[in-house]
């Protein structure tokens, strides 16, 4: 089947009672044996549910991989990634990561039992410089959250090959409409399913995809032995989003191309940050490894922060607010919203200025988006 015939069907015409045409909410903690050796497949809601199976069945299909295990958020599912390492591995990540993935790995993790670099992953000789025998993982975020800077999948998963580490991408940005990092040598796949994969800012969620048998396994067993699955509730949301996954994208990132180059003409802007862009750094690889640019872009205003709060007072379509990925629109400040858990020096490292806007355009018509900024930035 087709990628988007697969976001409509897979895991879900499972109702053999009534053969409702949507996958049916189980809402219990536990489920009845037929006896003490017999059940019909779930025990306990925490282990295993048929609405989440069906969701995290029809999420594996799409990124090409062999399981997926749907979790509460986008950092659960990121911490159950960093349990496929063990005391004293050393993680290789990206300079401009989400905010919350950095707070995790440098203010967390990097006191307790693993190690962390952060580099630049444009720069391959910065990336294998940074290898240690000790180094176990490298961590990749493409494009970047907030900078959009795309990373080689396929460079990187060389570099990790050589070292003898395994890498993981956390493909929220693009979701697997536009990009599978499988395809690219890649061995885990996390998602914030909060975003593009639910799509309607109604639900926050996460899920780990692997392809690898061991990776599947030890997931499995974390995300159960730490209690990090989602509820059924949320796991039916997300998988009724999904089914409009390929209609938004093209939506989404046609919006992002208009407001790019609206932006990119506009002389109230210094610089925009958008792969879609001819001129923009990942252009080629983006055109390469991703079937489309996406619908994430920041930019700098010319004034700094005086002219951060004039946009955004002024905004009425871009609604100041954290997240990204939903059918409306939405504008944040990294500086003091999604990578105020970076400290500052680390922000002016990753290229995080105090004039930068991120944007997550929505499904509203480009002119309307396009006419909300030009206004607001006038
Ligand atoms: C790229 C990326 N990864 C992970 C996360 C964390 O996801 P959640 O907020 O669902 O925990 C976010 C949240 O914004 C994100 O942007």
């Amino acid at each position: 089947m087709e990628f988007q015939t697969r976001c409509v069907h897979v895991g879900v015409d499972k109702d053999p009672a009534y053969l409702s045409a949507t996958t049916p909410i189980y809402p219990t903690s536990t489920f009845r044996w037929d006896d003490l050796e017999n059940n019909r497949g779930f025990d306990y809601t925490r282990s295993g549910n048929p609405t989440r199976s069906a969701l995290e069945e029809n999420i594996a299909s799409l990124e090409g991989g062999i399981d997926c295990r749907a979790t509460s958020t986008g950092m659960s599912a990121i911490t159950a990634t960093t349990y496929l390492f063990e005391k004293g591995d050393h993680i290789i990540a990206g300079k401009d990561i989400y905010g919350g993935t950095y707070r995790l790995f440098a203010d967390i993790l990097a006191h307790q039992h693993l190690e962390f670099s952060f580099v630049d992953m444009l720069d391959l000789d910065a990336l294998r410089a940074a290898v240690r025998p000790e180094t176990k993982g490298i961590w990749i975020e493409t494009p970047s959250n907030p900078l959009l800077h795309v990373t080689d999948m396929a460079a990187v998963c060389q570099v990790a090959g050589e070292a003898g580490a395994i890498t993981i991408a956390d493909n929220t940005f693009c979701s697997p409409y536009l990009q599978r990092p499988f395809e690219h040598g890649v061995d885990v796949v996390m998602h914030s399913t909060t975003k593009y994969l639910n799509g309607h800012s109604d639900v926050v969620g996460g899920c780990v995809v692997t392809r690898h048998e061991q990776h599947a396994e030890r997931i499995g067993y974390i995300t159960n032995a730490l209690g990090l699955a989602c509820s059924p509730f949320d796991a039916w949301l997300v998988l009724r989003g999904i089914k409009t996954l390929g209609p938004r994208m093209e939506a989404h990132q046609r919006a992002a191309q208009a407001v790019a180059e609206m932006l990119e003409a506009h002389a109230g802007v210094t610089k925009v940050f958008y792969p879609g862009l001819p001129g923009d750094p990942g252009h080629e690889v983006a055109s390469r490894q991703q079937d489309g640019f996406g619908a994430m872009l920041s930019f700098e205003v010319d004034g700094g922060r005086e002219a951060v709060d004039r946009v955004l007072a002024r905004t009425s379509l871009f609604q100041l607010a954290e997240s990204l990925g939903g059918v409306e629109s939405l504008i944040s400040y990294p500086e003091t919203m999604s990578h105020a858990s970076m400290d500052e020096p680390a922000r002016r490292a990753a290229g995080i200025t105090g004039g930068l806007l991120r944007v997550s355009c929505g499904i509203e018509h480009p002119d309307d988006l396009c006419a909300d900024l030009a206004d607001a930035l006038a």
